[in-house]
């Protein structure tokens, strides 16, 4: 980055510093991923330069020849790999793709229903925070108290609201979602079924997890999470999906351009080529499985050494643990799991008895660290590194006599990692074990 560096040191030397920390740490914020340096070369190539407002062949401006030729390859590659007639690569991520396709189906107020926020569904499928649910009417299911999509509840809400829109998709659950079983409630109630696929799309794509394309009428998926592309976004329209309404890939193309974006990012999109040329490869269908058992071997380490997991398990490349058993906040456990060198976030768990700031959860995932190429003795480690951290608080929050309104300070927090030596251990075994996986630049 020899011109950054002359341009702006500043920014240079902060962008040197996050390097430093994505090497040194494990990356297991499970929407998170490492992108090859194909990926980062087309999002940092003059493509960035070029306003290609519209769609290949129809545009607004002149030059556009070659973005043109990108636009159509990437769609295409999109087409193939999911097997639907129809992909929009320009959302610029995942949120304004969720939103264009309500825009492209419902009428202000009309409803749609999603899963919770505080059960594992994302902001846009309806969370009263999110505009989703400020221009839409939006009616939320939840999960069983075993941590399962609650189909029953789904199906009564469904044929009760007669939602326009069903989302199935989430951000922090485990399990293989039913897709069969939400088309036939979306069919009961005559509901549009879209899947929102973004954690799952790389493991879809090497068939490491059911793909909705056969059940669903749209899917949206972001682009960088187990995809491994870019930060973007993609709406598909699948061939139910137009036969339900011949209009639906239209209407979505609409309610994108010129609905809610102008320009498409013409280097996202490539580098979005690029990462489906690059899961078209053999080797992404072994990396995925990877992430898979990864994910699988650190659960059943967790439980053994007695903590709760959602579910009790993961078909997937996430895991929720429940730290309610163990008198913690997320909150503790994500900071203290910091200072070890292990990046993970603190989430709500189903039924929480905490408020969504403090919850009584932590999500982690497998993809980035299964792309610096661990495998399950690494997860065993992970697991032991990760209990440990969590016995280790515990004692210190039970020696200290600290509350849970306590536990809410920062201050508090920071003195129970302090005072809990094992982190400094794990610190710098957590680095060692970075060294020996050194982030690679191609895959
Ligand atoms: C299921 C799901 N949908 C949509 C999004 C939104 O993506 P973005 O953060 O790119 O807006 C996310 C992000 O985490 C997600 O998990």
């Amino acid at each position: 980055m020899k011109f950054l560096k002359k341009t702006d040191s500043e920014l240079h030397s902060l962008i040197q510093a996050e390097t430093k920390r994505q090497k040194k740490t494990l990356m297991m914020i499970p929407s998170e991923n490492i992108v090859s340096k194909a990926v980062e070369e087309a999002v940092g190539s003059p493509l960035g330069n070029k306003y290609a407002e519209g769609y290949p062949f129809k545009r607004y401006y002149q030059g556009q020849a070659v973005v043109d030729q990108i636009e159509d390859l990437v769609q295409d590659r999109v087409r193939k790999a999911f097997d639907v007639p129809y992909a929009n690569v320009q959302p610029l991520s995942g949120s304004p793709a969720n939103l264009a396709v309500y825009v492209a189906l419902l009428k202000p107020h009309e409803t749609m229903m999603g899963l919770s926020l505080a059960f594992g569904g994302h902001l846009t499928h309806g969370a009263s925070v999110s505009a989703t649910s400020v221009f839409f009417r939006s009616v939320p299911y939840r999960l069983t108290k075993s941590g399962f999509i609650d189909y029953e509840e789904v199906e009564k809400l469904a044929l009760r609201e007669k939602p326009k829109i069903i989302v199935a998709g989430t951000t922090a659950y485990p399990r293989k979602i039913e897709w069969k079983r939400f088309a036939e409630i979306a069919e009961k109630v005559d509901a549009y079924l879209m899947a929102d696929v973004s954690h799952l799309a790389g493991l879809i794509l090497a068939e490491a997890y059911p793909s909705p394309t056969p059940h669903v009428h749209i899917i949206t998926t972001t682009t960088h999470k187990t995809l491994r592309g870019p930060r973007g976004a993609i709406i598909m329209v699948t061939k139910k999906g137009l036969k339900k309404d011949p209009e639906l890939a239209e209407k979505i193309s609409k309610a994108v351009f010129p609905g809610l974006q102008g320009g498409p990012h013409m280097n996202s999109i490539a580098g979005i080529g690029v990462a489906f040329k690059e899961a078209s490869k053999k080797s992404f269908k072994t990396y995925c499985h990877q992430i898979v058992k990864n994910a699988q071997v650190l659960s059943k380490e967790l439980m053994e050494r007695g903590l709760h997991l959602v579910s009790s398990g993961t078909d997937s490349h996430l895991l929720l643990i429940d730290l309610t058993n163990k008198n913690l906040l997320g909150n503790t456990v994500a900071e203290a799991c910091e200072a070890a060198g292990i990046v993970l976030n603190r989430n709500a768990v189903p039924y929480d008895p905490n408020p969504p700031f403090y919850p009584s959860g932590i999500r982690l995932g497998t993809p980035g660290i299964t792309s610096r190429g661990m495998k399950e003795n690494e997860m065993k480690k992970i697991a032991k590194w990760i209990s440990e951290i969590i016995d280790g608080v515990r004692e210190t929050k039970q020696i200290l006599k600290f509350t849970t309104e306590d536990e809410k300070k920062r201050k508090i927090r920071q003195m129970m990692i302090k005072k809990t030596p094992i982190i400094k251990k794990i610190e710098r075994e957590v680095k060692r074990l970075c060294n020996r996986f050194p982030i690679k630049s191609t895959y």
